[in-house]
């Protein structure tokens, strides 16, 4: 059975060994463990292990981005990713959603149009011969009138 919670320091390992970019890359792990420390990770559990997680910041000029979902690869092709992306999308935010991935990420991009995610442009230059594609996810944001955000419901 899957379950998504929020990330815990002590996920730290299992989810280290569920991605395979953090057991070869110090940053990444060192980044794993900031995440982490930030309450910016989510993680699917199977029967109780650490599978796979995303990783959501308010990074994106003001909005959320979706910097990273990682599955460990003998648990893919099972639908975790979609569960996983079912799991940021759903939670309540007042920003709008964008993420990114290389045009060569064909199995996230299946996963992205899937789910309604639209594209909304693509950057040159950050890897060299495989540029990036941006996607926004079609949710707006709650209204001020339900934020309690009375300087803008006074306008
Ligand atoms: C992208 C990623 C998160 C997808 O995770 P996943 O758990 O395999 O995703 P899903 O299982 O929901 O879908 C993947 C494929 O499995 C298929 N699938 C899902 N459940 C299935 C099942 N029960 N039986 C057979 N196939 C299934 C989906 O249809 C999909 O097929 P497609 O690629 O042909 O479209 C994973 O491949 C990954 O971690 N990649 C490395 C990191 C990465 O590139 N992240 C994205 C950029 S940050």
């Amino acid at each position: 059975m899957e379950i998504i919670g929020d990330g815990t320091a002590e996920q730290f390992e299992a989810l280290v060994a569920a991605d395979q970019v953090a057991q070869q890359d110090r940053q990444r792990r060192e980044q794993l463990r900031r995440w982490l420390a930030d309450g910016s990770v989510r993680v699917a559990t199977r029967n109780g292990s650490p599978v796979g997680y995303t990783v959501v910041e308010p990074s994106f000029f003001g909005h959320d981005f979706l910097v990273l979902i990682v599955v460990g690869e003998q648990h893919r092709k099972a639908g975790i990713g979609q569960l996983l992306m079912a799991d940021v999308e759903t939670r309540e935010r007042d920003a709008k959603l964008f993420t990114s991935t290389n045009l060569s990420n064909q199995v996230m991009q299946r996963l992205l149009a899937r789910r309604g995610w639209v594209s909304s442009g693509m950057v040159f230059g950050l890897d060299e011969g495989d540029p990036e594609v941006f996607y926004q996810f079609p949710q707006s944001p709650r209204p001020a009138i339900e934020r309690n955000d009375t300087e803008a419901v006074s306008l």
